[in-house]
């Protein structure tokens, strides 16, 4: 057993770490409050080969594996949650048309998305009435002499309104059919009949955007089907099955994150003659909170490894990302209060981590999503 990340994985977590200190760092707190969209910082991490961490080299990626991916995830959330969303998405979906579009059509398609040209890469499953029962979902694809034709509206879409490129899940059955007749289509950003009717205010992630589209007619071609027609529903849960990776390495850096400025504030905020962190109930606090945010990182790296060794890793996903983002909620509550009322004003970095991680117990399947699929999994003995 190894508990030490490769050279390789060492190499793509610092590129990610100085990336985010170096430019993220000075706007983070600057595009909370503005909600400026980094779309010259998701180009530039497309020039550093993190947009398609896991994706082979041969069609742009860096071609360096899951834990590698989720090492350099951490360390852009550790400084800025909103762009490691985007980060987290446009990965997914490199990978989703990497492995499920024909040879040429990834070639068209993967190399210009993971170089930053198309900015990001979005994720088109859920609506208004489908979101935890994805499968509920109403977006109809109505066969063509050509192709496709796309109907319905998609809801909770990151990077909806900027993405070059995005995956809407559809369905060309009856409503009965549920499962059965889901597909999934590659759209291009812009393409005829897309159109974006609503951009939401959120609590936090205000640097990242989440868009309503609608999908009037929208027209796409054979080939823009991925995997086989009828087979959208399982393919949309593997890719969460790897999403999830990604959500537990957001909630894991979001929390280091918050945490480092509560050891830091504890360390020299004095009272009662000093360091607060000498202060038992703080230091339990911060004990408590460094204790979940290791046994979090473990889970999030167990699943990223197991992936990464074409092991089945869906309860790993699962588990990793419900104990993430549940602790990583708690770990940034707890560094909000060491910082007292310094924790609620935005000269300290905390109250935008409790902000930007309250989502991250709801996207990519909520808390009590994940625990179905655990149930479930525990049910087939898969421990
Ligand atoms: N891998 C492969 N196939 C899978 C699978 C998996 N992990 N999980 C299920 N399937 C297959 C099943 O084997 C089954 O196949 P058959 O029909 O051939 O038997 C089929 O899918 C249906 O499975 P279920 O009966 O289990 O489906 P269900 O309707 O009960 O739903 C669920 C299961 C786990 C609750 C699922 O609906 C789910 O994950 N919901 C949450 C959706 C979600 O996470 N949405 C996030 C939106 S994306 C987002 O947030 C992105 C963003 O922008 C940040």
């Amino acid at each position: 057993m190894q508990f030490a990340p490769t050279e390789e994985q060492l190499l793509v977590q610092r590129t990610a770490r100085d990336f985010a200190e170096r430019v993220l760092a000075p706007k983070a707190a600057a595009r909370d409050v503005s909600g400026a969209f980094p779309e010259a910082e998701l180009r530039e991490l497309g020039r550093l080969g993190l947009l398609g961490v896991n994706v082979p080299e041969e069609l742009g990626g860096a071609g360096a594996g899951v834990v590698a991916y989720s090492l350099a995830l951490q360390e852009l959330a550790r400084i800025d949650a909103s762009v490691a969303v985007s980060v987290s998405v446009t990965n997914m979906v490199a990978e989703l048309i990497t492995t499920q579009a024909s040879p040429e059509i990834a070639k068209k398609w993967v190399p210009r998305l993971v170089s930053g040209d198309l900015i990001a890469g979005a994720f088109g499953l859920s609506e208004p009435e489908a979101g935890s029962d994805a499968g509920a979902m109403r977006t109809q694809a109505v066969k063509t002499s050509t192709g496709w034709r796309l109907t319905g509206t998609k809801q909770w879409i990151t990077s909806g309104d900027r993405a070059g490129v995005i995956v809407v899940w559809a369905t060309s059955g009856e409503p009965s059919a549920k499962h059965a007749g889901m597909s999934a289509f590659l759209v291009p950003g812009g393409a005829k009949g897309l159109s974006v009717s609503r951009l939401e205010e959120k609590m936090g992630l205000h640097g990242s955007s989440t868009a309503q589209l609608v999908l009037d007619g929208v027209e796409v071609p054979d080939d823009a089907v991925l995997g086989a027609v009828g087979k959208g529903f399982a393919l949309a849960m593997m890719a969460l099955d790897g999403g999830r990776i990604g959500i537990a390495s957001q909630a894991v850096g979001i929390a280091r994150g918050a945490l480092e400025a509560a050891v830091r504030y504890a360390t020299e905020r004095q009272t009662f003659g000093q360091a607060i962190i000498k202060h038992q109930a703080v230091g339990n606090m911060l004990a408590d909170a460094a204790t979940w945010l290791e046994a979090a990182y473990l889970m999030t790296l167990r699943a990223a490894a197991t992936k990464e060794n074409k092991q089945p890793f869906s309860q790993h996903a699962a588990m990793a990302k419900l104990f993430a983002t549940e602790h990583a909620w708690k770990i940034c509550d707890i560094a909000l209060q060491v910082h007292g009322g310094y924790g609620y004003v935005r000269d300290f970095p905390v109250e935008r981590a409790l902000r930007d991680v309250r989502v991250t117990r709801i996207y990519e399947g909520t808390s009590e999503i994940q625990r179905i699929v655990i149930a479930r999994n525990l049910l087939r003995g898969q421990s």
